[in-house]
């Protein structure tokens, strides 16, 4: 885990969000940072001999996504009322890989607000970028739900999620400040159909949080198609 860091403000912000980038592009982000980031994170996936090797692999230029104050502009750390996490809580999408293989968000969550209990689906990293988190860890034990871990996490720090470990958790924002936190992981994360847990009952209930900015297809995976 890296320390937190002193930012400077962020200057310049103008939005990158294009109407021709909904449902085609790879970049929604079109900057010069995040396409060497995400060139250098390919790369090391492709020549990686697991998950496990991938994310050691990338997590120098992670930490230095999350160092840089400057690479996210102001519309993709913003909450977003209306999202299907619920409590205003805002996925952004940045990139994805045409073939859904890979995709690079912010998940954006006001002070207060916390995630359903929820899965990935896909292995990856997730850092933090702004304000500080109380993350809770989960796992299924013998089809019950079984809280294993609670850490705090403030701005820069940062994990690797490799299923079945650590992949069900739920994040709540302690900071006066929303919280930003930077995903990369092996899938179309908004887009899959994941799952919630219900705390108690430890029920599970099909979940597609979907993307503030950019919309799913409705695929075959789409449980609701049938
Ligand atoms: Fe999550």
């Amino acid at each position: 885990m890296l320390d937190a860091v002193t930012r400077a403000p962020y200057v310049g912000a103008a939005t990158h969000i294009r109407s021709s980038d909904v449902m085609t592009a790879d970049f929604v982000l079109d900057t010069s940072v995040v396409r060497s980031f995400v060139s250098d994170v390919r790369t090391a996936i492709a020549a990686a001999p697991s998950p496990e090797a991938a994310c050691e692999a990338i997590t120098p230029r992670f930490a230095e996504l999350l160092e840089d104050s400057d690479w996210l502009p102001l519309d993709y750390r913003r909450p977003a009322p209306q999202s299907g996490m619920g409590g205003g809580i805002g996925q952004w999408l940045l990139y994805r890989a045409d073939d859904g293989s890979l995709s690079l968000f912010s998940l954006v969550v006001p002070p207060g607000a916390q995630t359903p209990i929820h899965d990935h689906l896909a292995w990856g990293l997730v850092g933090l970028y702004r304000g500080t988190q109380d993350e809770e860890i989960y796992a299924t034990v013998g089809g019950a739900l079984e809280l294993v871990e609670r850490r705090s996490l403030a701005a820069g720090d940062f994990y690797a999620l490799i299923p079945p470990n650590d992949d069900i958790h739920r994040v709540r924002t302690t900071s006066s400040e929303t919280s930003v936190s930077i995903h990369l992981l092996t899938n179309d994360t908004g887009c899959v159909w994941r799952h919630t847990y219900e705390p108690v009952s430890g029920e599970v209930r099909p979940f597609r949080s979907g993307y503030v900015n950019v919309a799913c297809d409705n695929g075959p995976d789409d449980p609701h198609a049938h």
